[in-house]
């Protein structure tokens, strides 16, 4: 079935007035503070302790991801937006005119503009994002730059379908974008049922845009994740000062250490927070013990190889009709097409 003809489901919020111009709509669908308490009561209770990925992302993990972003080590995003300019018209060629793009985990706009400015007169641009922080700023400078596009947001969580309102049609085609390697952060099948999720949304004909990184050695991928400044270690122990934040927790920062290594058999960067102490804290009410050099895993990065990526996304009703690129083989971006 289509999504798209689906209604936005009533409980949201929904803020659609755009007087003076701006986003034509903006749909809160943030998952409960509910969800997070249980989340990481049940992660922390697992034997290898663990918190999701997506709960990084408070305004300060948005804006630290950001600063990931620029430092020298980090080679996904710059590789990534130079490979976007390089390949713009080829994209525009196999996408055509009047597209409707949808973004999942749009963060800043860095990537979108790329892409939009690439494309013959696109006709709308929904960005879906789970950090209202990164998204509003980002969709609000977006509709005053593009005044032709009809830009709207959606806050949620994509690990499960998302519906979209019928604002976010103009008739064209729909182009999925999927950026950052993103999908990386899934376990690999879980990535696979995110494939066959989006592909649920689209119809055949309409096409898929992904940015994957790519399997290579640990000389580039330890410090892609160990940056020199410390912005990374500061991203990853971000999420426990959410958490004394938002749950009432009483976690002593200064008694965890960022880890970040490529654990080359499963082909992921694995990032944790390592205990330096024997330690008892408490999150939600609820009492945590850890031992000393315990971790928690906050995040998986898999890498891919392009046959790897090619065959989870044919496997889901999709046809690879590009994949390309840089010129070092350090990441790739795949146009999908929908079967
Ligand atoms: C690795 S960053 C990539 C940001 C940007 N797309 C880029 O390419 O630089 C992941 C982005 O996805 C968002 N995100 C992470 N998990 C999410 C989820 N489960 N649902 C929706 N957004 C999510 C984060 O807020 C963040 O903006």
């Amino acid at each position: 079935m289509d999504k798209t003809a689906l209604e936005a489901s009533a409980p949201e919020q929904a803020d659609r007035s755009s007087p003076c111009g701006g986003p034509a709509f903006l749909l809160d669908r943030h998952p409960p503070k509910d969800d997070f308490a249980a989340d990481v009561l049940e992660g922390l209770s697992k034997p290898q302790k663990q918190i999701l990925p997506k709960y990084f992302y408070d305004a300060r993990g948005s804006d630290l991801f950001e600063r990931i972003c620029r430092t020298p080590e980090y080679y996904v995003t710059r590789t990534e937006l130079k490979l976007l300019s390089d390949i713009g018209p080829d994209i525009a060629d196999i996408a055509g005119s009047n597209v409707t793009v949808i973004e999942f985990g749009s963060g800043s706009d860095a990537k979108i503009r790329r892409l939009l400015d690439a494309l013959p007169s696109p006709c709308a641009y929904v960005a879906i994002d789970i950090s209202r922080a990164a998204l509003e700023p980002a969709i609000e400078d977006l509709s005053r730059d593009y005044t032709d596009l009809t830009v709207g947001g959606i806050v949620a969580d994509f690990s499960a379908p998302i519906e979209l309102p019928p604002e976010a049609r103009c008739g064209g085609k729909k182009l999925a974008f999927f950026p950052g390697s993103t999908i990386g952060n899934m376990e690999r099948g879980r990535a696979r049922l995110f494939l066959a999720d989006v592909r649920a949304m689209l119809a055949p004909g309409d096409g898929f845009l992904v940015g994957v990184d790519l399997r290579k050695g640990r000389d580039i991928l330890d410090p892609a994740y160990n940056d020199d400044e410390g912005v990374t270690a500061e991203f990853n122990l971000n999420v426990l000062r959410r958490i004394n934040r938002e749950l009432g927790g009483t976690i002593d920062l200064n008694k965890f250490r960022h880890l970040a290594f490529y654990n080359e058999a499963d082909g992921r960067i694995e990032m944790h927070l390592r205990s330096t102490a024997d330690q008892r804290f408490e999150v939600a009410g609820e009492q945590i013990a850890m031992a000393r050099d315990e971790t928690i895993h906050t995040e998986n990065s898999y890498k891919y190889s392009v046959p790897e990526f090619v065959l989870a996304a044919e496997s889901v009703g999709f046809r690879v009709l590009r994949t390309w690129k840089d010129r070092k083989s350090l990441f790739s971006i795949h146009y999908l097409a929908a079967i």
